[in-house]
């Protein structure tokens, strides 16, 4: 194969995020995503490329809601520990000692030492057994914390992603 294991980090350093969800049972998950882009300004359309084991893609799969949270340089360890795998049902927030509270428009829960929420709800969610999987939701509601943003560009250190155990970190 003419292509190396580490080529998608070409496409990095990406801003990292929790993605919060509800299961059908109503618990809380978060989990650490950094594969995501707009794919419509207007509409505000989102894509996710959600491994289809992720409890993540399931809680979407069942209940189409979610609330992009973006982390801050100071959250490395928790977003580590967010990435890890726990049983169904299992709050990752509480597991990293992160806190929540309720969203404008969906179920799922804001991350209260996050920068920015996204709030979306999923209108395609596309799984191709052991290859890949995605979903394309309509933005809902956006807010950002003002101390933390100048006209959508970070004042305050954003947490990057390089791949692998690698990160930065970027303010403007
Ligand atoms: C910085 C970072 C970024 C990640 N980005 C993604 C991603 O974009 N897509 C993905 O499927 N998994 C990604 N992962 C792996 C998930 O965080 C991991 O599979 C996690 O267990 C998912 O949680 P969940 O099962 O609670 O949904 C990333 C991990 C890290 C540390």
């Amino acid at each position: 194969m003419l292509v190396d294991e580490n080529w998608y980090r070409l496409f990095h350093p990406k801003v990292v995020s929790l993605v919060t969800t509800l299961n059908k049972e109503g618990k809380i998950n978060a989990g650490t995503f950094a594969w995501l882009t707009p794919l419509s300004d207007s509409p505000p359309i989102l894509l996710l490329a959600a491994w289809y084991e992720s409890h993540t893609f399931k809680n979407i799969s069942e209940t189409k809601e979610f609330v992009v949270n973006i982390t801050p340089k100071q959250l490395k360890k928790e977003v580590q520990i967010c990435a890890k795998t726990f049983p169904e049902g299992v709050n990752e927030l509480e597991e990293a000692g992160l806190s929540w509270f309720p969203s404008k428009t969906v179920k799922p829960p804001r991350v209260k030492e996050c920068m920015a929420w996204v709030e979306c709800v999923a209108r395609e969610v596309v799984k191709k057994e052991e290859e890949y999987s995605f979903i394309i939701a309509d933005v809902k509601c956006v807010e950002v914390k003002e101390e933390c943003y100048r006209n959508f560009m970070p004042k305050k250190e954003v947490l990057l992603h390089l791949g692998g155990k690698d990160y930065s970190s970027i303010k403007v």
